[in-house]
């Protein structure tokens, strides 16, 4: 299978996506984990990264095209895998289709995580993360059996710093004015799939399951 999981900041990509890959089995791409990843690990790219980070601004398409140039050549990409907030822009949607066409692949889908934008101030604001594992957790959505302490290894939560309500606005801002046009375009194709992301968490996983069932 393979697939892009698309949607607003704090639509619900991240959680749908630990679900889809815990039962599909397919690896979990997500740009957004890989630029944390390395600005933690103090690498060039970390250092590329941080700054539009920190501001609520996109990277550069072309230092993102190309990490995820480099993540879908590797093997356990063959079975395929879920773009997790990639593409972002149309740029990064017309280089994703050369860049398969060049490996001679094709999408399945495009799910669309569909959540009005007025809800997601308080999901970003309330969302806590486990610094060791990743797990995400919302204080009141989602919260962890023992308050503030991740459920998988016991480590202190913490917040993502663009969760920051100054940073969350100016990312919002950002996310709408791209998100419509890459709407259109994957809807103009014929791979975009809608899920109603304002359900509960696992009622928008069973919607996006029946969907994928039919891939399998
Ligand atoms: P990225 O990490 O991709 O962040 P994002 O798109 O802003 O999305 P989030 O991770 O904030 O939200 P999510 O949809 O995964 O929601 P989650 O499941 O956690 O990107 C970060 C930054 O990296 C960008 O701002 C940009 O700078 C850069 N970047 C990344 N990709 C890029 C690209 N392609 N091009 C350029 N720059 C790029 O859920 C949110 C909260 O809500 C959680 O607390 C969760 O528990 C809760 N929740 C989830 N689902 C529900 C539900 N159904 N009901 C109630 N609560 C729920
Ligand atoms: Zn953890």
């Amino acid at each position: 299978m393979n697939l892009i999981l698309m949607g607003l900041p704090g639509a619900g990509k991240g959680t749908q996506a630990e679900k889809i890959v815990e039962k599909y089995q397919i690896p979990h791409i997500s740009t957004g984990d890989m630029f944390r990843l390395a600005i933690k690990e103090g690498t060039d790219l970390g250092k590329k990264a941080k700054s539009f980070m920190d501001q609520g601004e996109l990277v550069p398409d072309e230092v993102t095209i190309g990490i995820v140039r480099e993540r879908l050549s590797k093997p356990d990409c063959d079975k395929g895998f879920l773009l997790d907030g990639f593409p972002r822009t149309i740029a990064q949607a017309e280089a994703l289709e050369n860049l398969l066409s060049d490996m001679g692949r094709s999408l399945q889908s495009v799910l669309h995580v569909d959540v009005p934008t007025e809800k997601l101030v308080d999901r970003l604001t309330g969302r806590r993360i486990c610094p060791t594992c990743g797990a995400t957790y919302h204080v009141d959505y989602n919260p962890p059996k023992v308050d503030g302490k991740c459920d998988h290894d016991g480590a202190t939560l913490i917040q993502r710093e663009d969760d920051r309500p100054e940073t969350v606005t100016k990312r919002l801002e950002v996310n709408v004015e791209q998100a419509q046009p890459l709407i259109d375009f994957y809807h103009d194709k014929g791979y975009l799939v809608s899920v109603n992301g304002e359900q509960d968490i696992d009622a928008v996983f069973e919607d996006v399951d029946q969907i994928l069932q039919t891939y399998a």
